[in-house]
């Protein structure tokens, strides 16, 4: 491990070359893919001049070297300059996470990618539509938004882009955006929900994807809760049925992106969105709870996955499934310590999130995040 020679560290704050063996799990950290981008890098409260001395001297020319700061001890007092909370324990990656995968010959490659999100401003338990929301216990809107900010950032900081779709009071659950549509070369099909409660959600995407330029938009006419139930995986779309997506809407998905949609059927009411019991890491792996499908979805993911990743009942249960992957960094619930070991095995990235206030309404990272695939000729105009 090369730790910073040369310059005054802040305490408790070590800049590591990521090609070193380093530490599994610290209070925080970043990464940089070269010299330039830590200098460039936007940490406000460490500051880029406080790491550069830090970084090995033969290290900051290199245009491959990659670097981390890794808090070593909980930074007392400091707060995560994603959201101003106080800093939580943040897995990254370390050499495992960056090589493991590559004694198999895999070397995971990120790509940039377009998110829809909705902040969580008027973020309420009011209803119950599936078993993880209990109206009587208290929700606190303030960190629910905090974590969203949170999970922005992040977006933000791994490169992707992210545009939002104005939040609406009354609309609770708009902030699990991944239910609004189901977009893939630059078509959208926008979601029609199974409780009334979220059906005015449906007019705000329409209009959203009208204005943004995607030219054939129309919504679903049977039931179909968006990527909620349907995750693109490689050649084709993955759906979820049993128990808010209709059979009928597989079919009519089929038609109007015109590519082979695999329906799974779901079982355990816990995990009643596909997105709850499956994620998609890139074009041919994934993971999966096999005991959220029935017996004959099984057989068929074991099927067309024999080397995907399983989860564990509490993995499971942490919600660990409803992962956001960009092919290299899989942002999940912290919680799902199991799952971010087999993906670091697999030369994933992990990076734990808290959005605890979000999972009383039974979302999660990928519940927040809808995917935005431009085609080659429609497509967004520029985000703002
Ligand atoms: N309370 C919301 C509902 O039951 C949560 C939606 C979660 N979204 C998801 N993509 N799984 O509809």
């Amino acid at each position: 491990m090369a730790s910073g020679g040369g310059g005054a560290p802040l305490a408790g704050v070590r800049v590591l070359l990521a090609d070193r063996p380093g530490p599994v799990a610290s209070y925080g950290c970043h990464t940089w893919d070269s010299p330039a981008t830590a200098i460039r890098a936007r940490h406000r409260r460490i500051g880029p001049r406080t790491l550069l001395p830090a970084i090995p001297r033969d290290a900051r020319h290199d245009p491959n070297a990659r670097f981390q700061a890794v808090w070593t001890k909980p930074p007392t007092g400091h707060r995560s300059h994603f959201c101003g909370q106080p800093c939580h324990p943040v897995w990254h990656g370390d050499r495992t996470a960056l090589t493991g995968g590559m004694e198999d010959g895999v070397r995971r490659t990120a790509t940039r990618r377009h998110y829809l999100m909705v902040r969580p401003t008027y973020f309420d338990v009011e209803y119950s539509i599936n078993p993880w929301m209990d109206p009587k216990k208290p929700t606190f809107t303030e960190v629910a938004v905090a974590q969203w900010e949170w999970l922005r950032n992040l977006y933000l900081e791994l490169g992707h882009r992210v545009e939002q779709l104005q939040p609406r009071s009354g609309l609770p659950d708009m902030v699990f955006a991944a239910n609004g549509a189901t977009v893939v070369n630059g078509q959208a099909l926008v979601a029609r929900f199974r409780h009334t409660h979220r059906c005015p959600e449906s007019a705000a995407y329409l209009r959203w994807f009208r204005e943004h330029g995607y030219r054939n938009v129309r919504q679903a006419r049977w039931i179909n809760e968006g990527e909620g139930d349907y995750l693109l995986a490689g050649p084709r779309l993955l759906a979820g049925s049993g128990f808010r997506t209709n059979t009928e809407a597989h079919l009519e998905s089929q038609e109007f992106f015109g590519m082979p949609v695999v329906g799974l059927t779901l079982v355990d009411p816990r995990y009643y969105h596909l997105d709850t019991a499956l994620a998609v890491l890139d074009h041919d792996t994934v993971m999966y709870y096999p005991k959220a499908f029935s017996a004959g979805s099984r057989r068929l993911l074991e099927e067309l996955y024999p080397d995907a990743i399983t989860a564990s009942d509490d993995d499971a249960a942490a919600f660990g499934l409803n992962a956001v992957s960009d092919g290299r960094h899989v942002v999940l619930p912290q919680a799902a310590t199991g799952l971010i070991s087999q993906l670091r095995e697999r030369g994933f990235e992990p990076i734990g999130a808290d959005l605890s206030e979000l999972l009383k309404a039974g979302g999660s990272v990928k519940c927040c995040t809808l995917e935005l695939r431009a085609g080659q000729t429609e497509g967004p105009r520029r985000g703002r």
